[in-house]
């Protein structure tokens, strides 16, 4: 390809650039376009646009491929732990073992919060969505962090992403122990990420809390598959509220608002529910059908970007067998339904179509279930997984010397200017 693009547009023509990545699309650089043009570009929903440089996650949708920075997520998720990932994502390379200890012990000994956080919660009513909690509670942290909101200190953006990592379970954990009436439970610094977390959401005063190895492998892989994913909208939110120079904390409340979405990260909650309303295979035929007739669509199926299997979806489909297995729901009839509705679909020539494909999300919902939690606490767990992937986003974004506040054109159709009409002179 050449390295430049022409534009012919009122009888002139304008050189724009190409820019190469390592690999994935070549970009034509339009930075240049209006001044040149007068004129803007067009793309509502960036379905041909590059909003930024990056180097953390690539993803060839049609190869059904998903990289952090260049390892594969289905050998993360089988050989890594999230932390690990957490490592990877935010310094770009796998730690060494004397690495890997100072960051879990880093991560470890941040997961507490402010006492006075705390009352934040008594605020909410007991039947708030969590992730209304969680929209407000985050956002609160950068009235409790001062000593790292300065953006343009890099000390400061590393204890800010320790910090969001490791007190986001803390958080989710409390609303969701809020959510069913339980007292707090606060973390412990013997136990690993997942194992907290689990501890901090299901561990009752009453009773002993022992860790289950399947579970808690099971929680740290939805974790890994839920880490980062290139430039979502949630992500993008992110950077679009950090280019204004926002603090990590705001940021980060302005990701879980994004996230929170039927489209986005509110899809597993719905693609369960979605399971229980066919509730049996017989009835999924009438269902696809109500698909077709755009009555509704199939949730946990379809991606912007992924026109094959999400790899991700590989992952969590055998995550999900092998927590039913553990907890010994082998026989959900939803994971009957599930796989049935895969099946059909898979073969169905709307779908084939259309590229529609499982996404993660579509085996999320019945693990999450099976691992003991509620249908509002799904996308929770996704903001507690994809903060690090917002972070890393973040950080990336001040550290490019190319970054700017981020400010979209329009193609404006309203009215004209027009004289103030007042209020006794109006039809
Ligand atoms: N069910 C039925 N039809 C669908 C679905 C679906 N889930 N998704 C897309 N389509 C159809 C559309 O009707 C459209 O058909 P048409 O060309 O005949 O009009 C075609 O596929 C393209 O759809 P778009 O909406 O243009 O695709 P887009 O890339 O904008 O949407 C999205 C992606 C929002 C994820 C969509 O597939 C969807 O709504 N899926 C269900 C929700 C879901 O599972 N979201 C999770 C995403 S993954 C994540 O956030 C972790």
């Amino acid at each position: 390809m050449a390295d430049t693009a022409k534009i012919s547009i009122g009888g002139k023509t304008i050189d724009l650039p190409i820019l190469k990545g390592t690999t994935g699309p070549d970009v034509v650089d339009i930075r240049k376009y209006y001044a040149e043009s007068d004129t803007f570009t067009y793309d509502p929903g960036f379905t041909s646009t590059a909003s930024c440089e990056s180097k953390i996650t690539y993803i060839d949708g049609d190869a059904g491929i998903l990289l952090h920075r260049g390892y594969k997520i289905g050998e993360l998720a089988e050989q890594s732990t999230f932390l690990d990932v957490c490592y990877l994502l935010l310094h770009g390379e796998l730690p060494n073992a004397a690495q890997y200890e100072e960051f879990e012990h880093t991560i470890t000994y941040h997961t507490m919060l402010h006492e006075q956080f705390d009352r934040f919660f008594q605020g909410f009513r007991r039947d708030a969505h969590p992730m209304a909690i969680m929209t407000g509670a985050v956002g609160a942290l950068s009235a409790f962090y001062h000593d790292s909101t300065d953006i343009n200190d890099p000390e400061q953006r590393m204890i800010s992403a320790h910090r969001l990592i490791a007190k986001m379970p803390t958080i989710a954990a409390r609303a969701f122990k809020y959510f069913t009436g339980q007292p707090f439970v606060h973390p412990r610094n013997d136990l690993s990420y997942a194992e907290n977390f689990l501890r901090m959401c299901f561990s009752v005063p009453a009773e002993d809390w022992k860790p289950n190895p399947v579970l808690t492998r099971a929680m740290d892989r939805i974790f890994i598959l839920h880490a980062d994913h290139e430039q979502n909208a949630s992500t993008s939110t992110v950077r679009l509220a950090g280019s204004s120079g926002a603090n990590p904390f705001a940021c980060i409340a302005a990701g879980i608002a994004c996230l929170w979405g039927p489209a986005h990260g509110g899809a597993n909650e719905e693609a369960l529910n979605m399971l229980k309303e066919i509730g049996t295979v017989d009835k999924i035929p009438e269902y696809i059908q109500g698909v077709k007739d755009r009555r509704y669509r199939l949730m946990g199926f379809g991606h912007r970007v992924y026109k094959n299997y999400d790899p991700r979806a590989t992952v969590m489909q055998k995550t999900c067998h092998e927590v039913l297995k553990e907890v010994g729901d082998e026989n959900d009839p939803l994971l009957k339904v599930a796989l049935e509705l895969e099946r059909i679909a898979l073969s169905d020539e709307y779908f084939i179509e259309r590229k529609l494909y499982p996404n993660v999300d579509f085996y999320s919902g019945i693990t999450l279930r099976a691992l003991g939690f509620p249908a509002e606490m799904f996308t929770v767990l996704f903001a507690v997984a994809r903060t690090v992937g917002w972070i890393s986003q973040w950080k990336e974004m001040i550290e490019d010397p190319a970054y700017k506040i981020g400010r979209p054109r329009q193609l404006y159709t309203g009215a004209l200017e027009r004289p103030y009409v007042p209020v006794d002179k109006r039809p």
